[in-house]
């Protein structure tokens, strides 16, 4: 498929590539900041684009890839589905409910087809522990849980480059960029939450707004609890992700933020649990991990089957990190 770049920092080559390992094409990018922009354009060959030309280069693509900072948008968003082109959106979706409203206004005027990016929900190992869940292997939830730390952005005082995530006019925080991961990890395996209470730190005095450390606990709807313990402040990487069902217990765990190293699962008839060893590493292959989303995106759209983290996904986890942030600041449990 051809397929145009809007935004082309780090994630971009990782999409890029996905697109050509399936087969396709970067037929053009845009970034504001041309030196980015050209070194991208050389490993991708394709055109650098001016603004002026995003138009026409729109029309020509299968699909357009934003990968723009989050407040960063709305222009380029109306521009993809005012021209009926499907849309790879970065999670997350945006940092205020009012752009998200935005966004939800053109999908409906537009009929637009859209996939957020939340990349760890396509992976094999997570595929592997929501299928043991969506099952029934495992039972009603009891606890389920998701515990990510590492040395993060920021990590004791590294100095930041320059970048939209630590630029304090366009900052969001890890609660709003990163634990929509987590809320859509969550609620895949157990559904949607009753209640909520977080508590929220930020270990940056100079960029309170850059909040780096997250902990929740839920009420699950359907009955159960769960919890979120999340930070970038750790000088040791670890990623647990827990369902402890009513039939069964399944971990999925890595040895840093973002690796699924193994998923160890025993139900009742069991004699022994079986562990399953996958090796998915963010931190040493960052392109394997995007690959399989834009596998199920593009079969999705050659065969009009239905996204799996469409943009209601992307507005759900917001409000949720919105709620979150509530919580914490508010010194209150959120009834949802
Ligand atoms: N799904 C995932 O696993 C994953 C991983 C990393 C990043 N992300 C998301 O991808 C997005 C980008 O993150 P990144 O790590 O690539 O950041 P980055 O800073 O490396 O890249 C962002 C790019 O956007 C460009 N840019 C800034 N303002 C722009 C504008 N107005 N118009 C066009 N280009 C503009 C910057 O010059 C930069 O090249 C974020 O929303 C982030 O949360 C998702």
């Amino acid at each position: 498929m051809n397929v145009t770049m809007i935004g082309a920092g780090d994630i971009a080559y990782s999409h890029g590539r996905a697109v050509v390992k399936l087969g396709g094409r970067v037929i053009g990018a845009y970034d504001v900041y041309k030196p980015g922009l050209e070194r991208y354009c050389a490993e991708f060959g394709c055109a650098a684009l001016t603004y002026e030309q995003l138009d026409e280069y729109i029309a020509r693509s299968d699909y357009v890839v934003v990968c723009t900072p989050p407040t960063k948008r709305l222009d380029y968003v109306e521009k993809v589905l005012s021209a009926h082109v499907p849309l790879y959106m970065e999670k997350p979706v945006a940092v205020t409910l009012e752009d998200a409203a935005r966004l939800k206004e053109m999908e409906q005027k537009y009929s637009g087809k859209i996939i957020v990016g939340f990349a760890h929900r396509y992976r094999p190992a997570f595929q592997k522990l929501y299928e043991l869940v969506s099952s029934g292997a495992l039972g009603d939830p009891v606890n389920v849980f998701d515990h990510r730390v590492g040395p993060g952005f920021g990590f004791r005082g590294s100095p930041f480059s320059a970048s939209w995530r630590t630029d304090p006019k366009l900052a969001c925080g890890f609660t709003v960029e990163s634990i929509s991961h987590e809320w859509n990890l969550l609620t895949a395996l157990c559904g949607e939450f009753e209640t909520m209470a977080a508590n929220i730190w930020c270990t940056i005095d100079s960029l309170p707004q850059y909040d780096t450390n997250f902990t929740a606990t839920m009420k699950i709807k359907k009955g159960g609890i769960a919890s979120i313990t999340a930070s970038w402040s750790s000088d040791l990487g670890s990623n647990l992700k827990g369902y402890i069902g009513t039939k069964g217990t399944a971990f999925l765990s890595g040895k840093d933020m973002f690796e699924f190293d193994q998923l160890t699962y025993k139900t009742e008839d069991m004699d022994h649990p079986v562990t399953i060893t996958y090796n998915d590493s963010y931190k040493f292959n960052q392109d394997g991990v995007i690959f399989p989303i834009h596998q199920h995106f593009q079969d999705c759209l050659q065969n009009g089957t239905p996204i799996c983290t469409p943009l209601d996904e992307g507005i759900k986890v917001l409000k949720l990190s919105l709620k979150a942030l509530e919580s914490s600041r508010e010194h209150k449990e959120i009834i949802l």
